[in-house]
């Protein structure tokens, strides 16, 4: 199976997720491939009942650390499940870099989501200087290893790794297809020692740059199961030529 799913970060209107609904509610999804939208929550419940008995499922771009309660402008595990989505992206760099997320942080989100059902969908990366000074795969280890202690292994079941090195996000510049797949190997070996059952099935995609023109060299290369993508996914010719391009991968 071939994941592609979109991420639309804080981009987005009501215009445009009309478009997106009319194009996509027609579409055919081919039978390998996922596809999931993660829009902001503003158009979540809207594509929800716009896409509904179609293929494609929904994403959060964030969620609560905590259950429902008094924590004014959190949303909570409950409310994104309510609003129709089914996975959630935990752990993204810009989160990380900007707003400070770390691992304690991280875990929290983790557990709310799997204890709804949703399924994470947990971004790694290294910076461009742990990749120029060799420290890259080092870092990814740390990374994996950290979360995993703190959320444990078992709550892994249902949930998907995106490899986002931050250099390569938003600045057309992707990894050479040796690094993508040399580092997704290192991914993959890394939750094996952690569990062999989980590491076997875990999808990993990979994301940073990830185009209709890159998209189906990437995502034929050894150990990728798809992409998370941001900036082509805001169109919706590209969007759907990425959900094409699964099929010649
Ligand atoms: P990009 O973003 O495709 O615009 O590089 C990817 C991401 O941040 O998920």
């Amino acid at each position: 199976m071939t994941w592609v799913i979109g991420n639309w970060k804080s981009n987005g209107s009501i215009a445009q997720q009309q478009t997106f609904a009319e194009v996509l509610r027609g579409y055919k999804i081919p039978s390998e491939t996922h596809v999931v939208l993660c829009p902001p929550i503003t158009l979540l419940y809207p594509f929800h009942q716009s896409l509904i008995n179609n293929d494609i499922k929904l994403g959060a771009q964030n969620i609560s650390a905590t259950e429902s309660g008094a924590y004014t402008g959190e949303l909570s595990a409950e409310m994104l499940k309510d609003s129709g989505a089914d996975f959630v992206i935990i752990g993204h760099s810009e989160r990380r870099e900007y707003y400070q997320e770390e691992t304690v942080l991280l875990a929290a989100k983790f557990r709310q989501a799997t204890t709804a059902g949703l399924r994470p969908i947990f971004c790694i990366g290294e910076s461009l200087l742990a990749r120029k000074n060799g420290t890259a795969d080092g870092y990814i280890k740390q990374q994996i290893d950290d979360i995993v202690a703190a959320t444990d292994i078992s709550a892994w079941e249902n949930a998907l790794v995106a490899y986002e090195p931050i250099w390569a996000i938003g600045t057309g510049e992707t990894a050479t297809s040796k690094q993508i797949s040399d580092m997704h190997q290192h991914i993959r070996n890394t939750f094996s020692k952690h569990s062999a059952t989980i590491a076997r099935t875990l999808p990993i995609l990979y994301g940073g740059s990830v185009n209709p023109n890159n998209a189906s060299g990437i995502f034929s290369l050894d150990n990728v199961d798809g992409g998370l993508i941001g900036g082509a996914s805001l169109h919706i010719d590209d969007f759907c030529q990425l959900i094409a391009s699964t099929d010649t991968a």
